[in-house]
């Protein structure tokens, strides 16, 4: 698979960030999506997950939303994932904050790095708490989406998989990418334990998620372009301020 990457070292060197910096700026700008596998190491991996399945069972998750707000019983026909959202700080996701510290790293190396190609478009500083994500078995799904339709300030997503001995066939949860341009072809990503995968948010990649037959457990973080962002948060202020004139109105 063209796509797929090998993390080089263990540690976490400004050296290692460049590496895995310079493999997303290529993937990104040939492909569109980038795969890297043992990204944190089994140790670190094996933590997150122990994380994860803490507030798992906590009963931290709720179901997923979304952005269009829909009845619950049509949301759920359309993804059937369990969410939470944390931001790194909270004292039960020491390891996840690790992760996004290591994100962050990379996406800004990227950002700074000479002869980036299409990342010399956009200002990534930003971005968004980090969703973690269960299906829960039972056929849960995404049906086939954009994360990002229209302008609203996501740029790169990157998620994090933590699943063990997943296997395919008996428990399905492909990630499918339909990647625009390349209308015949579809890329087909594993969700498995420390794999990372990168994509641009918008339009060049629809995918969706198939049914899933085990519990999966994943974590994203969308990474904002600062001019796309600013300019979706007046829009959203305008609307807000839309309304309520309106409401003064009626
Ligand atoms: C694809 C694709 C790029 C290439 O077919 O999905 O991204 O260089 N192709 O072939
Ligand atoms: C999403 C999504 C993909 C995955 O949450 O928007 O597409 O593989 N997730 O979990
Ligand atoms: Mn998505």
């Amino acid at each position: 698979n063209r796509f797929h990457r090998e993390s080089l070292a263990a540690g976490h060197s400004q050296q290692w960030i460049e590496q895995m910096s310079r493999n997303i700026i290529h993937d990104l700008n040939v492909y569109g999506i980038c795969v890297i596998d043992n990204f944190l190491g089994k140790e670190k991996g094996d933590t997150i997950l122990k994380e994860v399945k803490g507030m798992y069972v906590t009963g931290l998750f709720q179901k997923g939303q979304l952005v269009s707000t829909k009845a619950p019983m049509i949301s759920q026909s359309i993804r059937g994932d369990h969410v939470t959202w944390v931001d790194g700080s909270e004292p039960y996701c020491e390891t996840i904050n690790y992760l996004m510290e290591i994100l962050d790293r990379v996406i800004s190396c990227c950002n700074g790095m000479p002869n980036n190609g299409l990342f010399s478009k956009y200002k990534l500083c930003k971005r968004t708490q980090a969703m973690v994500a269960c299906y829960p078995g039972k056929g849960t799904h995404y049906v086939k989406h954009v994360d990002n339709p229209n302008q609203d300030g996501r740029c790169i997503t990157s998620i994090y998989y933590l699943n063990k001995g997943w296997n395919v066939k008996e428990n399905g949860g492909l990630l499918r990418m339909f990647p625009a341009g390349h209308a015949n072809q579809v890329v087909d990503i594993e969700p498995i334990f420390d794999r990372i995968l990168f994509f641009w948010s918008d339009r060049r990649n629809p995918h969706e998620v198939q049914p899933a037959h085990a519990i999966r457990f994943a974590i994203t973080v969308w990474y904002f372009d600062l001019e796309e962002r600013n300019q979706a948060l007046l829009r959203f202020q305008e609307k807000k301020t839309a309304q309520h004139a309106r409401s003064q109105i009626h």
